[in-house]
């Protein structure tokens, strides 16, 4: 492989935190022309799964959805981003803080539309729990 064009290089580095965004489509909607809450949950649980990944760098799966507030609805052609952060550890455990937000395509007027906590256990090939790394201090 060649040489990485430098302009590529910073999304190369580690990200401070774990971001997905994606354009709400017809086929994510509820009767009502809004997203429908399982997507929603489902584009969290993604989002907190690769940021549990990404800390504990082994394979990981959700064991309990702690709290999800759907605080506003997102409208059918609106941007949707997920922010996910591992907010606390435990021996084999890892609770991911996730925020959901809407974007307005033109206007670019943002708002917090859920919120959620999602707890994760790292596991080995078999499938046990294993230790997970501290958060750093
Ligand atoms: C994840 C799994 C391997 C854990 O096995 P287990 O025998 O329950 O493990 P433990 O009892 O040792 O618990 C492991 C950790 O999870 C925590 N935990 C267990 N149940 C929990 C719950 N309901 N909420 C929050 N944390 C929980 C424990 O406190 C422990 O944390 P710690 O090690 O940081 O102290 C097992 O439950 C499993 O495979 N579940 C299915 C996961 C799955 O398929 N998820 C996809 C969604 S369907």
């Amino acid at each position: 492989m060649g040489e990485v064009d430098p302009a590529h290089l910073p999304a190369l580095a580690p990200p401070p935190e774990t971001r997905i965004a994606e354009v709400v489509f017809p086929q994510q909607l509820n009767h009502h022309g809004t997203l429908f809450g399982g997507e929603a949950l489902s584009m969290m649980d993604r989002a907190a799964f690769v940021a549990a990944t990404r800390h504990c760098r082994s394979e990981a799966v959700t064991i309990a959805v702690d709290q999800v507030d759907y605080v506003a609805p997102v409208r059918h052609g609106e941007i949707v981003e997920v922010l996910a952060t591992v907010i606390t550890t435990g021996r084999t455990s890892m609770t991911v803080q996730v925020s959901m937000v809407s974007e307005e395509l033109l206007s670019g007027e943002r708002r917090l539309c859920g919120t959620g906590r999602f707890v994760f256990v790292a596991i080995d090939d078999a499938g046990r729990p294993i230790p997970v790394p501290p958060l750093p201090a």
